[in-house]
């Protein structure tokens, strides 16, 4: 058990030696500061590391993880990140990406109870609810949780764009939109779901603040 832990630090000196090597300046450049153009907003899954997948470096995204990459409008955590995101650093766009074979929703779909995560889990099965009829027309249960999965995702760029720090933004005339992603964890691609968001207009009225 203590050397999976020590081998943690261990990868670590040989990264900095390595990242040191191409650009003996590197450390001390992302010291300076940083000038996000994405936020993301992923699920906790080990197997879906933001950088990675997208071929970003440390600098180019701000992040915020969650269990299912929720916008849940009472999260002081998600607002926090989010407000500093957008007021602070300006980022031009927000990325929400869930992932095929998402814990988090396939337990959503079911009738188990898992503890505390029950309470989490509540904001999922709501989007499931909005979505019952599409969802339950869909017999095959692997295909039903991949479109739970969209449409999760789909319900969660709505929910960022009906925030008044992304409205603001739009008011303000500041360049900023809102895009939502699926992973593939058995392929490696990205589908964008084409939902991207640039204003508030397409959202029902009663969220136009
Ligand atoms: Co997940």
């Amino acid at each position: 058990m203590e050397k999976s832990y020590r081998l943690l630090l261990d990868n670590n000196r040989k990264w900095v030696e390595g990242q040191l090597q191409q650009d003996p300046q590197y450390f001390k450049k992302l010291a300076s500061g940083q000038k996000p153009e994405y936020l993301w907003i992923g699920c906790s899954d080990s197997r879906v590391p933001a950088n990675q997948i997208t071929g970003t470096e440390p600098g180019d995204m701000f992040v915020h993880r969650n269990i299912a990459n929720m916008v849940v409008h009472s999260d002081m955590n998600m607002l926090s990140v989010l407000s500093y995101a957008v007021e602070v650093l300006k980022v031009k766009h927000i990325i929400v990406c869930g992932h095929y074979e998402c814990g988090g929703v396939i337990a959503a779909m079911g009738h188990k109870q898992f503890g505390l995560i029950d309470n989490w889990l509540r904001h999922i099965k709501d989007v499931y609810k909005l979505y019952a009829s599409e969802l339950e027309s869909i017999a095959d249960e692997k295909l039903r949780a991949r479109r739970f999965v969209e449409l999760n995702v789909t319900e969660q760029v709505y929910d960022l764009c009906k925030t008044t720090i992304v409205q603001n933004a739009w008011k303000n005339g500041q360049p900023l939109a809102v895009h939502g992603w699926v992973y593939g964890v058995d392929d490696g691609i990205i589908k964008d779901l084409e939902v991207s968001f640039t204003s508030e207009k397409d959202l029902h009225s009663v969220y136009q603040v």
